[in-house]
């Protein structure tokens, strides 16, 4: 871990406008900087750094933040990434906490293993030139698949000599230690000697997203029914099988600009793309995708369009991960491939052009392509028409997106031939038992978002107390996503003045209260608090807050706003009267809350004299602020003084 007295160093060293120069080229205006923002496309610049202030933000696209906050953005880095990236960039050395021996020795095991992988990558590397063996078998391989010198280079190929040990010699005698190759997984015990894990091998270095060479994967040359085609090298500190996407880091930056990521099964896939000029594509190793895979995949873009070979097999695979993605907000599109075909093999036999071309005729939302999957299956069966309907409802529970939802539901409306009124109220069942155990919002609320028309519940059935604290805490927070980060007339930030303001008030509801902190914690980096950043946010229950906290001005009758003092719908421009009134009315409810307790504890006491008297000077207190937040209030809050 980073010492914090580090983090303030480099913090502190930092200026954002040498950071953003790494990646932007910067025009002074003023003084400021401007420049074409990073973050989207744009023609005239409305991207700004502010020197003085120690932060950027663009006015096309609304992001912002401070030079650790930029890194994380551009590089798509967690926290300490950034701060490591700017510790090197201004020659600052970090300190370490936490178990510093410990952390020590395994950074250093990890750094000798990106050393020694590195070495072997080379060697390998120099064997399809340096060795006759190399030239005569490996390199004619790779000429007769067809990948240019170019490929070769940019995917760091290389070839595994059949000598068994042809590798730990020429690694021995360069001075790198034994175990370590071991460690590596690049030599393994056989008998009584260590000898190579890779014999006669296409060598695949498979690298992580900052280009370090993590582990290797050895295709066999030509075929053998006995060997395995692949093999990879065991898991290591620095390889976890299920989190490395392959092609990553050869695909981040055109995955970033296309906004799409092709996810295809093989290596060899990844590598023909590229040579065809489709360079955002990675492959999944073979196995199904694994959520680690996704997140990695999510830091770039948010749309994988998976290309699987057309036979039953490929299918089923693309089915299990589908799911899975949907939940994680993610757009799964699917191309099948004819029967038998990769995209390597398609590319070789009919051109750049035509694989384009497949792909737009043939890309497909998942859904549509379960459904017609599932359709087929089921036949004229009406029964099983009917699971495929459940199931179909399930699947499209699971997208979090309220408007990607309702689109997809009038589509599955369409290719499911079933009334889209139908699926909407299967759907909403299904979400408001979901929107209740995530987020333990009162039921009415899940009812509220979630109920269709003809459903609606009786008031006398909701628990009006609770409402109400949840409804003024709700306010709260829609002010702080939606003003956060304007100014009030003294220039103080809105979400200042509100943190400032519930300090001694907080909050009930606990992830609202989480929900703060967070904000909070955004705040004090310098960092945007906006409904942008928590309509994105990982974590689910908060994306669902924000929805429903953001959506209230449509939800909401004319009357119920009254019964419920709260004000929406005020036009941005008012922003600075809605935060006021808003911080009132929600410290009015909290002082009317104290009163109801406090004439409670009043009732308790009746005939002891001295406590009778101590609630009775905190009744006229309480009395006294809500009169003084009443007046400034006018009619509406005359309904508490009964
Ligand atoms: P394929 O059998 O489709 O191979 O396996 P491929 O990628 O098309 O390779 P070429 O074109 O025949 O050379 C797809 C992926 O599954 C994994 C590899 O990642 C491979 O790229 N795989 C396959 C293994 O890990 N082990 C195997 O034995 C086979
Ligand atoms: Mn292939």
């Amino acid at each position: 871990m980073i010492a914090a007295r580090s983090k303030e160093d480099i913090i502190a060293a930092a200026r954002i406008e040498e950071v953003v120069a790494d990646f932007v080229n910067l025009k002074k205006r003023g003084t400021n900087f401007v420049g074409l923002c990073p973050f989207h496309t744009e023609k005239t610049p409305s991207f700004h750094v502010s020197p003085s202030k120690g932060i950027y933000k663009c006015f096309g696209c609304g992001k912002g933040g401070d030079a650790v906050s930029f890194i994380m953005e551009h590089e798509k880095f967690n926290y300490p990434e950034a701060l490591r990236h700017l510790a090197n960039k201004y020659n600052i050395a970090i300190e370490e906490t936490g178990d510093a021996n410990k952390d020590q020795g395994d950074k250093m095991v990890k750094d000798s293993l990106f050393i020694i992988n590195q070495f072997a990558q080379q060697y390998y590397h120099d064997n399809l030139s340096k060795t006759s063996e190399g030239r005569n078998i490996g390199l004619a391989y790779l000429k007769e698949r067809g990948f240019t010198d170019e490929m070769k280079k940019k995917f760091m190929l290389g070839f595994a000599l059949s000598e068994g040990d042809a590798f730990m010699k020429n690694a021995l005698m360069n001075g790198y230690q034994h175990e370590l190759l071991k460690k590596a997984g690049l030599i393994t015990q056989k008998g009584n000697d260590d000898i190579d894990f890779f014999h006669s091998r296409v060598m695949f270095p498979l690298l992580n997203l900052s280009g370090k060479v993590v582990a290797f994967a050895g295709r066999i040359m030509g075929k053998d029914e006995r060997a395995p085609k692949y093999i990879n090298s065991p898991e290591t500190e620095i390889y976890q099988k299920s989190a490395l996407v392959y092609g990553i880091f050869q695909a981040r930056n055109a995955i970033r600009k296309e906004d799409e990521c092709f996810l295809t099964e093989g290596y060899t896939d990844v590598i023909s793309m590229h040579q065809a000029a489709i360079e955002n594509v990675v492959a999944s190793s073979g196995t199904s995708l694994t959520p680690e895979q996704v997140k990695v995949i999510r830091r770039f873009t948010n749309n994988i369009t998976l290309l699987y070979d057309g036979d039953p097999a490929g299918i089923k695979a693309a089915l299990r991960g589908l799911e899975m993605m949907t939940e994680q907000d993610v757009n799964v599109r699917v191309v099948l491939l004819p029967d038998g075909e990769d995209p390597d093999s398609y590319l070789h036999k009919n051109g750049t052009a035509a694989f384009k071309e497949f792909i737009r005729i043939n890309k497909k939302h998942f859904l549509q392509f379960k459904t017609a999957l599932l359709l087929t299956d089921a036949g004229s069966d009406p029964l099983k028409k009917a699971d495929v309907i459940k199931n179909i409802v399930e699947t499209l529970a699971k997208i979090p997106d309220t408007v990607k939802r309702s689109i997809l539901i009038k589509e599955s409306s369409t290719s499911l031939d079933i009334g889209e009124q139908v699926l909407i109220t299967e759907v909403n069942k299904i979400k408001r038992k979901q929107f209740k155990k995530e987020t333990g919002a009162p039921a009415f609320e899940a009812d509220r978002l979630y109920d269709d028309a003809s459903e609606e519940k009786s008031p006398s059935q909701r628990n009006e107390a609770v409402e109400k604290d949840y409804y003024q805490e709700a306010g709260i927070i829609k002010l702080l996503l939606e003003y956060g980060n304007l100014e009030m007339e003294d220039g103080q930030k809105v979400i200042d003045l509100v943190l400032d303001e519930i300090k001694e008030a907080p909050l009930c509801n606990h992830d609202f209260q989480l929900m703060i902190h967070e904000m909070e914690e955004l705040f004090k980096r310098g960092e945007a608090v906006d409904h942008h950043f928590f309509i994105n946010h990982p974590e689910q229950k908060f994306r669902d807050i924000t929805l429903t906290v953001i959506a209230f001005p449509y939800h909401l009758s004319e009357n119920w706003d009254k019964k419920h003092e709260i004000f929406i719908t005020t036009p941005q421009k008012n922003y600075k009267k809605d935060v006021v009134s808003t911080l009132h009315h929600f410290k009015l409810h909290k002082l009317m809350n104290m009163k109801l307790e406090n004439q409670q504890q009043l009732k308790s006491v009746k005939g002891n004299a001295e406590d009778e008297t101590h609630y009775m000077t905190v009744n006229m207190k309480l009395d006294e602020w809500i009169s003084q937040l009443g007046k400034s209030l006018g009619t509406v809050t005359l309904s508490y003084f009964k």
